[in-house]
Formats: C-alpha cells, structure tokens, sequence
C-alpha cells in the first residue's frame, strides 16, 4: 500500500504543511539553542539575588501587558453579566432565538385559511413524514395505515376490523374483530355521521342499527365515545386535526417503527394542525 499519493493535491499540500511545520520547528530551535550558548545578557541588574541567579529589570512587553489587563477586565465582565451571574449560556440564547422565530411565524400565520394550511401540511408531510408513511401516505403498500382512508368512515370500519394499537392509551389496546363485517359497516355509520368530525356517511340507512351495535364500543370509548377522559381517543374528535395533534402528540408503535412524538418541538401547533388537515384532505 502506497501510504502516500503525490498525484492527490490535498495529499500533496498536507505534505507540503508537515514538511514547512517540521523546518520551521527545527529552525526556531535551533536560534534558541544558539542564543542560548552565545548571547551574553545586558542590562540593569534588579537587587534580588538567589544564591548568585540574579533578575535583570525587563520592562513588561507592550502587548503582554495590555492582554493581561484585557484578561481582567473581560473576567469582571464575565463573572458579573456574562454566565456564573447572569445565567448567560448558548443554549438559552439558541433557545430564545427559537422563541422569537415561533413568535415571527405565529405574526405571519395569524390566520391561514385552509388552502394555506394544506400547502403548509404537505410540505411538512414530505419533510417529516412521508419518509414511514410514503410520498403519497398509502402506508408504502400497506405496511402501515393508509392515510388516504385512515380518518374517514371507512378508516372507523378498518379500525372495527383490524382493531389498533400503539398510540399509548390507558385502555391499552383495541383488540381486532370488535363486529363483522356487517356490524362493522353500521356501526361505522352511527359513529361517523353523529359522533365523530366527519358528521356524514354513506350509509345513512344503517345509522340506527349502529348507534345500538355501539355499546360494545362505548364500554372503552364511552357513551358520548369521548374517551372517558383520556382512557382512550376521543372519537369526536376523528375525522378531524385535532385527532391528528393527539396522535403527533403520543406517538406511535407499528409494523415501521416507532413514530416519534411530534410536539417536543419538532412542530408548532399551527403546523401540526396543517399537517393534520394535509392528511384529512387526503381522505375526500
Ligand atoms: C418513524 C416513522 C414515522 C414517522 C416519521 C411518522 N409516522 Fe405516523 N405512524 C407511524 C407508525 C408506525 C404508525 C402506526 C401505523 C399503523 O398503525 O399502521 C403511524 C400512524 C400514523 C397515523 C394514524 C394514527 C392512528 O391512530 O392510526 C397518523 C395520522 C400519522 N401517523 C401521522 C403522521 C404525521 C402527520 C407524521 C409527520 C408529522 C408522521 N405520522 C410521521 C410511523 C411514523
Ligand atoms: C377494549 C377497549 C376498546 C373497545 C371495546 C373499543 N375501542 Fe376503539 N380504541 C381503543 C383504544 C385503546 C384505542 C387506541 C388504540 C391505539 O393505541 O392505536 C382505540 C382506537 C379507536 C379508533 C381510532 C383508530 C385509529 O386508527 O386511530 C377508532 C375509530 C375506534 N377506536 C373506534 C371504536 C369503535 C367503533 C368501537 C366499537 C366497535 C371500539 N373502538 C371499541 C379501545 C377500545
């Protein structure tokens, strides 16, 4: 192996560097081992004597002296309005720098109306999630939830069936099977169109026969499918972002790893939001 390569100009000048560094070295030392046998010392002798090793008076260099008052005066400032008084740190200064940007972006985005919110949700969508959930949020070819139904009345029916977990709820996990198909398809029905945020379905006829199938579901969800404060989600609140904002809000285990939780500053509320209304256009 060849431990150099002269054809290589970064090589070429790193050796160039080392061989300047090593010269220079041997030179310097060498005057200094020389003044040392040579010189003899002149001056005015100071009355301090240690058994015959005497000091001569040296006025201080300009330079050395004004950096040692600097010294001073920079550790007076630093005690008393830099870090050990003042709290001062780098990290608080990042962190309020961050703070002032959120409370740009906030000013800028007062009022977004919705077809802000989708451009700004799709952007983050690519950005920060569709690396598990895939560009088009299919789920990459069902290895997760497909948020293009996930949300809607058919995501309820797939939830019913499938059952889900990982989203961390005290009730612990929705087991699968939860009615057939049928049964599934009703009481989906109910839930969408009176419960949830999506206040429609495609079964209106089977509304009825859902809201009774439903207390099999309400034993966890409750009889207003609230939750019963935060046992389990709020189904009021599906179909909506703000189910979404829960879900970035807790994280979630499956089958392509664990989703991080979005709101430890990752996204700000109002892009947490645009993310969550970017996937429920997806479902419509
Ligand atoms: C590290 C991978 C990962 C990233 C990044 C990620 N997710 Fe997820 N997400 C998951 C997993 C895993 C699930 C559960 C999948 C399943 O149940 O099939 C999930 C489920 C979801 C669900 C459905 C929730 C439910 O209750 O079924 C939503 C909505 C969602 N993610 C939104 C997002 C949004 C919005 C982002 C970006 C801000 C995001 N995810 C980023 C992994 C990820
Ligand atoms: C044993 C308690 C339990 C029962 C019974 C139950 N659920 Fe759930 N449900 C949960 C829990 C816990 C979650 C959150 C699961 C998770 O971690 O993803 C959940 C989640 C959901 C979700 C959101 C799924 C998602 O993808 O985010 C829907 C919709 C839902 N349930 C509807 C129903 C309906 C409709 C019924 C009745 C057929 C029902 N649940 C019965 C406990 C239950």
């Amino acid at each position: 192996m060849k431990w150099f390569n002269l054809e290589d100009n970064i090589n070429l000048l790193s050796l160039i560097g080392a061989l300047a560094i090593i010269l220079l070295t041997l030179f310097v030392v060498g005057k200094y081992v020389k003044q040392i046998k040579d010189s003899k010392s002149e001056g005015e002798l100071s009355e301090h004597n240690w058994d015959g090793i005497g000091e001569y008076k040296n006025p201080l260099p300009v330079g050395w002296a004004l950096m040692f008052v600097l010294t001073i005066v920079w550790a007076i400032w630093y005690y008393l309005v830099g870090y050990p008084l003042n709290s001062y740190s780098q990290i608080g200064e990042y962190n309020e720098e961050v703070k002032g940007m959120n409370a740009k972006f906030e000013k800028e985005w007062a009022n977004p109306d919705i077809k802000t919110l989708h451009a700004m949700g799709e952007g983050i969508f690519l950005v920060q999630c569709s690396a598990c959930h895939g560009i088009t949020a299919d789920g990459i070819n069902g290895k997760a939830a497909d948020l293009n139904i996930w949300g809607s009345e058919q995501g309820i029916v797939d939830a019913i069936i499938k059952g889900s977990k990982g989203l961390d709820y005290p009730m612990g996990e929705m087991p699968p099977g939860m009615a057939d198909e049928e049964g599934a398809k009703a009481i989906a029905a109910y839930v969408a169109k009176e419960l949830s945020g999506i206040k429609k379905t495609t079964n209106e006829n089977l509304v009825e026969a859902g809201k009774a199938q439903f207390a099999v579901c309400a034993s966890c969800h409750g009889d207003d499918g609230k939750g019963m404060d935060g046992m389990s989600p709020d189904l009021t609140k599906y179909g909506t972002s703000d189910f979404v904002v829960d879900v970035l809000k807790r994280g979630k285990k499956g089958a392509i790893g664990a989703m991080p939780k979005f709101d430890d500053g990752r996204l700000n509320a109002l892009q947490q939001k645009a993310v969550g209304e970017y996937i429920l256009s997806l479902t419509k």
